[in-house]
């Protein structure tokens, strides 16, 4: 079974997408990663973010890997550990630029279409249902406040000795929501087939057991 989990940023997809295949033994892919792994890439070799040509050179010499780990699977661009610094600030706030050129999105959704020919997978990101895998059996459109979404960051943030403020994290997250959903290229939206799930009042265990519950509906 393929499992699409979409939805805007810091709604949690990635948390429970993790939880979920590993509950199922399934394939895990965080696509984001691979966006945020790009803008890291052109940002350290002085790519213009929004140059399509200049990031479609860049990526013919781009070598992604996902190492499994604990507790986080480890990315590694041409030979250099990176898990840490696509989370910094620097790179979330840019990504959006980044993955919105054509030539990046069209390499990372054939790379994601691969990845997921390998079997059972649970792919989380934006455009998961309606682009990569729209015959995915289960999608799920995963949301939660703007406020719910800012604290829910600013606590993963202190515990990585991030200080950023919650207006600040507010703004930055509707900025992305708005980005993501108005480029011209699969902008971030709801799939017609995808179940809708509002997580600001759940919690983790709650949301990956309500995810669990339609996935047995579908076998
Ligand atoms: O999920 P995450 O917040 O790590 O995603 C980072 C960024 O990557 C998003 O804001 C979006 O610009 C881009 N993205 C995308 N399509 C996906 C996954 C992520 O455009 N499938």
């Amino acid at each position: 079974m393929q499992i699409a989990i979409d939805g805007p940023a810091s709604a949690g997809k990635s948390t429970v997408a993790k939880l979920v295949a590993k509950k199922l033994d399934y394939i895990y892919c965080d696509t984001g990663a691979m966006y945020r792994a790009v803008t890291y890439a052109a940002l350290k070799q002085g790519v213009q973010l929004d140059d399509d040509v200049a990031l479609k050179k860049m990526l013919t010499q781009f070598d992604l890997k996902f190492i499994p780990a604990d507790p986080e699977q480890l990315v590694i661009v041409n030979g250099e550990d990176i898990t840490k610094q696509i989370r910094f600030p620097e790179i979330t706030n840019q990504v959006s630029l980044v993955s919105a050129q054509p030539s990046v999105r069209e390499k990372m959704t054939k790379r994601q279409q691969e990845i997921a020919s390998a079997g059972a997978i649970v792919m989380d990101g934006r455009d998961i249902g309606t682009t990569v895998l729209p015959q995915a059996e289960v999608k799920i459109f995963l949301v939660a406040s703007v406020h719910e979404r800012a604290v829910r960051r600013y606590k993963e943030n202190i515990s990585k000795g991030i200080e950023t403020s919650m207006q600040t994290l507010e703004d930055e997250i509707k900025a992305r929501d708005y980005k993501d959903s108005h480029r011209e290229i699969s902008p971030l939206t709801q799939a017609s087939d995808a179940i809708l799930l509002d997580t600001t009042s759940l919690n983790i265990t709650q949301v990956v057991e309500k995810i669990l519950k339609f996935i047995h509906e579908k076998e």
